[in-house]
């Protein structure tokens, strides 16, 4: 039985997901070019016509959180199917995205080629229905491939915004991807770092989790920890910001969640 990204065991997802790995599953790329690329509000019909604030939800509140920087590089770690570094590329000279997942990264590259993102989404059992959704932005200047956290292939100091989503407590070391996302980062530079800090087993061993325990009787929480490890690294902490987000599983069925975001600056 295989576990989906934010928490509980699931049985729809094939006896294969555990070897191919879930973030290579067909089902998985699906649901995650539905999730950056919805057809309108993806909630609408799950929450009713009064839900507020479509464009101030995941991934689009992302851009007012880095400031522009027209001749910087910018870097997505963890990119999925591609939808946050396409808006870094819009803001930055270019953007590249990486991710462990080939075929999450194939998809983010077929986006980029096209111009559009297609894809299935599961009505019911086995009825499906498909998308085909124009993507208008610069993808030109987006750039994607597949590459580990934590062996990041770059030279230090090499981006001027780095952003890592939902990445952090999906790895088997936090804290290698926390020392590999500071040494990309430019002096001076922005790191954006959201997770909603769903620790599971499956992704990272239990001792390398950075909160959601205690220790010496007191609560430790993996956006306390992850801070204080970015601060004795030379980074400020600018702003925090929680940012809802939804993951589409079926027509009347999906993952919400919340990502606690927090905005870093680089010492110069
Ligand atoms: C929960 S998803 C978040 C995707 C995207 N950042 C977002 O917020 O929509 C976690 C992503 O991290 C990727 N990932 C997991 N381990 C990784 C690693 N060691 N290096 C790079 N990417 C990794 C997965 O393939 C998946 O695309």
């Amino acid at each position: 039985m295989a576990q989906r990204p934010g928490g509980g065991q699931i049985d729809d997802v094939p006896d294969s997901a555990d070897q191919r790995g879930y973030y290579e599953l067909d089902t998985t790329v699906d649901e995650y070019l539905a999730f950056h690329y919805p057809d309108g509000d993806p909630l609408r019909d799950l929450l009713g016509d009064g839900v507020p604030g479509l464009d101030a939800r995941y991934p689009y509140a992302l851009r007012p959180l880095w400031s522009p920087v027209p001749d910087g590089l910018a870097l997505d770690v963890g990119a999925a199917t591609g939808r946050v570094t396409f808006d870094l590329a819009r803001d930055h000279r270019a953007a590249v995205g990486i991710d462990l997942s080939r075929a999450l990264i194939r998809a983010a590259a077929q986006v980029k080629t096209t111009g559009r993102a297609r894809y299935r989404v599961q009505v019911e059992g086995r009825l499906f229905k498909s998308e085909d959704i124009a993507v208008r932005t610069r993808t030109s200047d987006a750039y994607f491939a597949p590459a580990d956290a934590l062996h990041l292939p770059f030279p230090s100091a090499t981006f001027a915004t780095v952003v890592a989503l939902n990445l952090v407590d999906r790895v088997p070391d936090p804290r290698r991807a926390l020392g590999e996302l500071a040494r990309v980062t430019a002096s001076g530079g922005c790191l954006v770092v959201g997770s909603p800090f769903t620790w599971l087993a499956t992704f990272t061993p239990p001792e390398e989790w950075l909160g959601g325990f205690e220790r010496d009787g007191e609560p430790v929480r993996g956006a306390d920890t992850l801070r204080a490890h970015l601060q004795a690294s030379g980074f400020e902490c600018r702003r925090a910001v929680r940012l809802p987000f939804f993951i589409p599983h079926h027509t009347r069925s999906g993952q919400l969640g919340l990502s606690h975001v927090q905005v870093f600056e680089k010492a110069r």
